[in-house]
């Protein structure tokens, strides 16, 4: 495959990790050169940080979750995620991002957040007092939870249902924008000795939310950030899920392991998107990918396959079980699963996808083994291994046909590979003009880097959190003189 070129866009190009020893690579932290089980030692974040930001990567962002995954062998067993450190043991993501951000100037930072278990009002307080202290470089990546064992970690005896997470997490996001952008005034922070004010009185108001599931007072408690609202990303691929993502998201993450099946997603998620009045280019779509490359086709397989080595397959297998909340151990060692009666569609699909894309992949039976295998490292996203050159086309491919705008970068081992993605692959995307030699705003915000599109740290006219904001001047924000009560 030759480089087309034909696309002259800039690639966003996020790294993806967690503050687990195993992210989506259980097994791996047994690697010599993995140093992703240091994560609990600011040092590893610290150097991680840096070398991110000095590729020139658009950001960091780090998944999370609020239980374990229980499903594999279960229901609720505990065990097998233990060895492979299947995204178990996983400590909170916040506190590490102050440590980066002061080695680090640039760079952007994901952070996972749920919308089920929280109240808005402590989590808004949170991500205004990180905004700060990154100097508006913070994003939020909104959840609203999947793992049963999270619900119970939070005193329910089950999970709230699917698509009730999604109408929360609507009311939780109005409480978010109300405290962010229409609690202060624009011009309510003057500092100034010679009035004696700090704040100036009748410039900062309470929300009064008194809303379905949630109340609060206000008024908001941290003063106005960078961004007010963190750059907001989102992944949900149901239909409740596609419609809040569409709605509020500024970065999607989008599912598929083969660049047609995303581009349909990419493609509802824009047209979705002018119906309810959104600027389709204002969402940028990321395609979840593992990249590991070197300077050969052969020397980047022989590290694969080194990697595959550390791989442990109940970890991976358990992981299965939490993503589709189905107990594979329930069926025999030598079942081929694209025939196996019961198992999801969804799934079938993806085996039917990998099938076609490994190969001599229709002739194998799809295994245990063989799941495990193609989950192990990166998890239900596409791979790209290969040289520089097989790697930009790979990438190249996807852009072009999946229509998207970059991707989100996840590793076997870190910060190794994104390293060999530094020192390998950026070289070649920048001879290709395809991605940035330095950040579009230096010092910017995370919005200003992702969007890339100069129009500042604040939030986009399209977006519905700009509804709730208070300009300087305005007697009382727009939304509460009751033209907007709430984002419909
Ligand atoms: C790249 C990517 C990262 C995700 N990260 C998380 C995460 O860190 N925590 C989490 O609870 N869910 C995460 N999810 C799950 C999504 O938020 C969402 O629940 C999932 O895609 C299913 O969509 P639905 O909620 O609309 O059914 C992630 C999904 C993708 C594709």
């Amino acid at each position: 495959m030759g480089s087309t070129g034909a696309s002259q866009k800039q690639w966003v190009m996020n790294a993806f990790a967690m503050s687990s020893p195993g992210h989506v690579a259980a097994g791996l932290w047994r690697h010599p050169q993995n140093r992703s089980q240091e994560y609990l030692n600011l040092g590893y974040w610290i150097d991680l940080a840096r070398i991110l930001e000095e590729g020139k990567f658009n950001g960091l962002f780090i998944a999370d979750m609020l239980g374990i995954y229980d499903v594999y062998q279960g229901p609720g067993n505990i065990n097998p995620v233990l060895p492979g450190a299947a995204q178990f043991p996983i400590s909170d993501p916040f506190p590490a991002i102050a440590a980066m951000a002061a080695v680090t100037t640039s760079l952007a930072f994901g952070i996972t957040s749920s919308t089920t278990y929280e109240h808005p009002f402590a989590l808004a307080r949170r991500f205004s007092t990180l905004d700060h202290l990154t100097r508006g470089r913070v994003g939020w990546n909104i959840v609203t939870s999947y793992l049963e064992s999270a619900a119970k970690n939070f005193g329910l005896d089950t999970q709230v249902p699917h698509d009730t997470r999604y109408a929360k997490a609507e009311e939780y996001l109005n409480v978010t924008y109300k405290l962010w952008e229409g609690s202060w005034r624009d011009d309510a922070v003057v500092q100034d000795p010679k009035t004696k004010q700090y704040t100036v009185p009748g410039r900062v108001r309470r929300i009064d939310h008194e809303g379905e599931w949630f109340k609060s007072a206000g008024p908001h408690t941290v003063e106005p950030s960078p961004q007010r609202t963190p750059f907001i990303f989102q992944a949900g691929t149901s239909s409740a899920g596609k419609v809040f993502a569409t709605k509020h998201a500024e970065a999607m993450f989008l599912p598929g392991m083969e660049p047609h099946v995303t581009r349909k997603a990419a493609d509802s998620i824009r047209k979705l998107a002018v119906e309810i009045g959104r600027n389709p280019d204002s969402i940028k779509l990321l395609a979840g990918i593992i990249i590991i490359v070197d300077e050969t086709d052969e020397k980047a397989q022989a590290k694969y396959e080194e990697y595959l080595s550390y791989a442990d397959d109940d970890g991976t297998l358990a992981l299965f079980g939490g993503w589709y909340g189905v107990d594979i151990s329930q069926w025999g060692d030598d079942e081929d699963f694209r025939f196996a009666p019961g198992f999801p569609g969804a799934v079938q699909g993806m085996l039917e996808a990998w099938s076609s894309t490994v190969p001599g992949g229709k002739n194998i039976k799809w295994t245990k083994s063989r799941i495990a295998r193609e989950l192990a490292l990166g998890g239900p996203h596409a791979k790209a291994i290969g040289s520089p050159e097989t790697v930009a086309d790979i990438l190249q491919h996807w852009i072009d046909e999946a229509n998207i705008d970059g991707f989100n970068i996840s590793y076997a081992i870190s910060p190794g590979n994104f390293q060999d993605i530094i020192k390998y692959l950026f070289p070649e995307l920048r001879r290709r003009g395809v991605f940035w030699d330095d950040y579009a705003v230096p010092g910017g915000t995370a919005r200003e880097n992702y969007s890339a599109d100069g129009k500042g740290p604040r939030v986009r006219a399209d977006h519905p959190a700009s509804r709730f904001r208070w300009r300087a001047g305005e007697e009382v924000p727009e939304y509460a003189k009751g033209e907007v009560d709430s984002v419909k």
